[in-house]
């Protein structure tokens, strides 16, 4: 049953530290029946309350995996949409604010990515030809278009790995909704720039050629992260003149010449990993989410390691933020009473389809 607003507004002037003892005493009344998975960039008085916490590719397995009647996500919409498909039919998946999406996976809808296809069937055909492969920022249409059309998705850990296996399958790939990511996976894999040239889907034919498009191996749609696009060579310039012994490490949704010029580039699980591994007394510029920023700097202080976040910009997830302690207790007390807000399900053949596509990137990444 869904709640409506008014009963929303009653949490909406709670005090954090309020909601934040509800939140416990909630997740105590309900047991093991619920968990609550947070992704990396959720922020500090959430991320708190987590079960399981990860990357998208590693909260893909988790979700998968728990049996737990409810899934509360933590997170941004695809992700909820993602647990939903992989989790079983009787298992519920809650979103705590419906609001909290991804502006990168809004860059790409069903219709676009239907034209592009249809465009592309007026030069070569892209059913024997092309593999489409979506970034998991994505919304589940897009994800089941992959799995009907014998494409796959990805996730920024493993993006090389699955343009590898794309490319066993067919010749090309249209990667998206990230531009930056296809870019540096494939730039990874040993493609040019020349052979990565970027789908316009605002213009006819992507504002590509017919020879550009033979000559192509990956069509790069034009989206990014506004996170992400906020990170600018330049600061990693003036950190390298201040520190010359300091290491940066950036997201893949970061541009081209930011992962060019970083010395480590992967996704927030690899980046924590990564720095959790590296000699006390490091130092660090780091190109991803500020909230996760934040988290490690604090967290890895004490093993002697200097964290800086790369831009002077505050650059956060506002979306994800959007999921806060108010929201979280909300649906928590409401499950408690045997109400489910927010649920998260995706109609049964789009979940087909893209359970296809993403069963295939979990086998492709083991
Ligand atoms: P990860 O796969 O590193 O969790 O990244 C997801 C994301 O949305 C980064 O902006
Ligand atoms: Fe989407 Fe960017 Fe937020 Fe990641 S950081 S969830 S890509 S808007």
């Amino acid at each position: 049953m869904q709640m409506n607003a008014i009963d929303f507004e009653k949490y909406e002037l709670l005090q954090d530290e309020v909601c934040a003892q509800r939140i416990v005493a909630a997740k105590q009344k309900l047991g093991k029946r619920t968990v609550i998975l947070a992704h990396h960039y959720q922020r500090a008085d959430v991320y708190q309350h987590a079960d399981l916490t990860g990357d998208s590719l590693k909260l893909s397995y988790l979700a998968a995996q728990t049996d737990a009647d409810y899934l509360v996500f933590c997170g941004v919409h695809f992700m909820a949409e993602v647990a939903d498909i992989l989790s079983s039919s009787e298992q519920v998946v809650i979103l705590p604010d419906l609001s909290a999406g991804c502006s990168m996976a809004d860059m790409a809808n069903l219709a676009k990515v239907e034209r592009a296809w249809r465009e592309l069937a007026e030069v070569i055909d892209p059913d024997a030809l092309i593999t489409p492969v979506t970034y998991i920022n994505s919304s589940a249409d897009l994800k089941a278009f992959c799995g009907e059309h014998g494409g796959i998705v990805c996730t920024s850990s493993n993006a090389t790995k699955i343009l590898q296996w794309s490319f066993a399958q067919r010749e090309k790939v249209l990667f998206f909704p990230d531009q930056h990511l296809g870019r540096w996976s494939g730039h990874q894999m040993g493609l040019s720039l020349e052979e990565m040239p970027v789908w316009d889907f605002d213009e006819p034919m992507g504002g590509l050629t017919p020879e550009q498009i033979d000559k192509a191996k990956i069509l790069l749609w034009k989206g990014h992260c506004s996170v992400h696009q906020m990170f600018q060579p330049q600061h990693i310039l003036r950190f390298r003149n201040q520190h010359p012994d300091g290491l940066v490490i950036s997201h893949p949704e970061c541009s081209f010449e930011v992962c060019k010029a970083s010395d480590f580039v992967g996704s927030t699980e690899y980046i924590i990993n990564t720095i959790r591994e590296a000699e006390p007394g490091t130092r660090w510029l780091v190109g991803t989410e500020l909230n996760l920023v934040g988290r490690i700097a604090e967290e890895f202080k004490s093993q002697g390691k200097m964290i800086q976040f790369m831009s002077p910009m505050v650059c956060m997830c506002s979306t994800m933020a959007r999921i806060d302690p108010q929201h979280l207790a909300w649906s928590l007390e409401n499950l408690v009473d045997g109400r489910v807000v927010n649920q998260i399900k995706v109609p049964e053949r789009e979940a087909k389809l893209a359970r296809l596509a993403l069963e295939k990137m979990l086998a492709v990444s083991k």
